[in-house]
């Protein structure tokens, strides 16, 4: 073996933290409200000073965008409202030119009922797609995760399955043409240059034979269920075999239904079938006694997350995305300004032993969207929530009230690039939140307070210093204590934050703890030892 040459980092989606564009909403260049492949490609150095190694783009692919592209019509073109293949083609070069990997989405559970093999599969009871997906004379009990019943009739009076919207129908992946025709698009992008797929409900794919009535059929209990099917490891292997083994990728999953245990063998570098795979436990936070969210659990979460795959296989940690409501609405208190809480969840969740996922716009704290009519909806988990409600004889006023606390168009407005917006010259097609002042990119890169500020400066520091930040073992030093979260990262880091209301005494601590450690960052009300309220220091290294 030549001694020089340069080792191939089969691991870097474990050093490089992960950014995703939600395409639609990230930058319009040609006027039209919806943003585009060519907006990204003009974005992405933006995102590189930020900090982020691995971009993933929530769906291009060609869709009628019932559910904005992940009811997929074709999986191996490009929708043409993002533009076309040369303009991706574009893209992957301005990528590799920044050393950013590009990851693309793809939702290999369902197809859009637009899709061909779905649309010959409705035609033709003996049409060879019709196995490719799943039918029944008579329903079974499950409901749709977007409400209502999981099953609808195609014309001959067959009912297939969608666990999500009655235009995402769901594949019947015992069929190995079916697999084999996902494989094949996956290796078309790679082939094209990407760098892995993030797999949307990868975990629902392998359905209980027979498709049984379950106790529950709500949409959490339903995803506990179905979450590693009979043949999800086996076809989870097989993808790997055919597909992930031939390139240099990473593969993501969705993890929904999924528990620690559960999850850690899937990421298991002795039987690898994934390499990443995330969790939903932080989506609702439960309350405790004078607190919007309880601190207990949330610390809770990071360590049972870290025990059950730290050690052997690869966390991520994934705290906002395209389906949430935005972390500072979600983890916020009302008595604390936006920035101060989206930095202090950032030093949470960007210094854990994990990849951390940076979901668009939360690197500048941008907050939930205001919802005053049905027009401001586009969500159809949304406009589901608001027909159901209007169905069983609420109001109007109440439809919009449920639609409105749950919709995921709070998390998907157009992104802020300057005071104005600068998103479009167009209309947008999902009206823009509210900007109160600060909360756009151009004002924070120019800030060195700002919530982006603080963001480059957690991802520069796993970068300057690998071993404490990125591989550093965890460990919750007060994982009792009802308002601080004090971790420590290998032998010199060390994470304070305070997100109670009272100041917290660093000389509480045990002071080993900060033998060797030198202040690295503090922000909020920090004097001498004692932090404030939402306040938080940051000790590494003492060189
Ligand atoms: C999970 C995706 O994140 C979500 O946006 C989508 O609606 C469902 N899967 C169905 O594809």
């Amino acid at each position: 073996m030549d001694a020089k040459a340069t080792p191939i980092d089969r691991d870097w989606w474990k050093r490089r933290p992960v950014y995703q564009i939600y395409p639609r909403s990230f930058l319009d260049t040609n006027g039209d409200g919806v943003g585009d492949l060519v907006g990204i490609t003009q974005g992405l150095t933006a995102l590189k000073a930020l900090g982020a190694g691995i971009v993933w783009l929530s769906p291009i692919f060609f869709s009628p965008m019932a559910d904005n592209g992940y009811d997929m019509a074709d999986y191996c073109r490009i929708d043409p409202r993002f533009g076309t293949m040369a303009d991706f083609e574009a893209l992957l070069a301005q990528a590799a030119l920044l050393d950013l990997k590009i990851v693309l989405d793809i939702a290999l559970n369902h197809t859009s009922i637009e899709h061909p093999w779905f649309v010959a599969a409705a035609r033709d009871p003996t049409s060879p797609y019709r196995d490719f997906y799943h039918w029944r004379e008579k329903p079974n009990n499950w409901h749709s995760i977007f409400g209502g019943p999981a099953w609808s009739q195609v014309p001959d009076g067959a009912y297939y399955l969608h666990l999500f919207d009655k235009t995402q129908a769901d594949l019947n992946w015992d069929n190995p043409t079916v697999r084999q025709h996902i494989y094949e698009a996956m290796r078309f992008w790679l082939t094209k240059g990407v760098s892995g797929f993030r797999l949307d409900v990868v975990t629902v794919i392998s359905k209980p034979a027979g498709l049984p009535d379950v106790a529950d059929p709500s949409p959490g209990p339903l995803y506990k269920a179905l979450a590693i099917g009979p043949n999800l490891h086996p076809w989870l292997r097989e993808m790997r075999r055919e597909v992930f083994d031939h390139y240099d990728c990473v593969a993501i999953g969705e993890g929904p239904g999924l528990n620690p245990v559960r999850a850690a063998q899937l990421v298991d570098p002795a039987d690898p079938m994934l390499d990443m795979i995330y969790h939903f436990d932080f989506v609702d936070p439960p309350q405790r006694a004078n607190q919007p969210w309880d601190r207990v659990w949330f610390k809770s979460v990071f360590s049972r997350w870290d025990q059950a795959i730290g050690p052997r296989g690869w966390n991520t940690c994934v705290l906002g995305n395209h389906d949430l409501r935005r972390l500072i609405s979600r983890f916020g208190d009302q008595n604390v300004n936006d920035g101060q809480v989206a930095k202090a969840l950032a030093a949470a969740y960007l210094l854990q032993r994990a990849t951390p996922f940076i979901y668009q716009g939360d690197e500048l704290g941008l907050g939930d969207t205001i919802i005053t009519s049905f027009e401001d909806l586009n969500d159809v988990w949304a406009k589901t929530t608001y027909r159901l409600e209007l169905e069983v004889g609420g109001t109007e006023a109440q439809a919009l009230a449920k639609a409105a606390a749950m919709t995921r168009d709070h998390a998907r407005t157009p992104y802020p690039w300057t005071p104005l917006g600068g998103f479009t010259t167009g209309t947008p097609w999902l009206k823009p939140t509210l900007n109160k002042g600060g909360v756009d990119l151009a004002t924070q890169m120019a800030d060195p307070n700002s919530v982006w500020s603080f963001y480059r400066f957690a991802l520069k520091l796993r970068e300057a210093d690998p071993a404490t930040w990125i591989f550093g073992a965890y460990e919750d030093i007060a994982p009792e204590h009802p308002d601080v979260f004090v971790f420590k990262r290998g032998e010199y880091g060390l994470v304070s934050i305070n997100f109670g209301s009272q100041p917290y005494h660093l000389c509480d601590l045990d002071h080993n703890l900060l033998e060797g450690r030198r202040l690295l960052a503090a922000f909020g009300d920090v004097e001498g030892d004692q932090l404030g309220p939402w306040a938080c220091c940051i000790f590494g290294r003492g060189n």
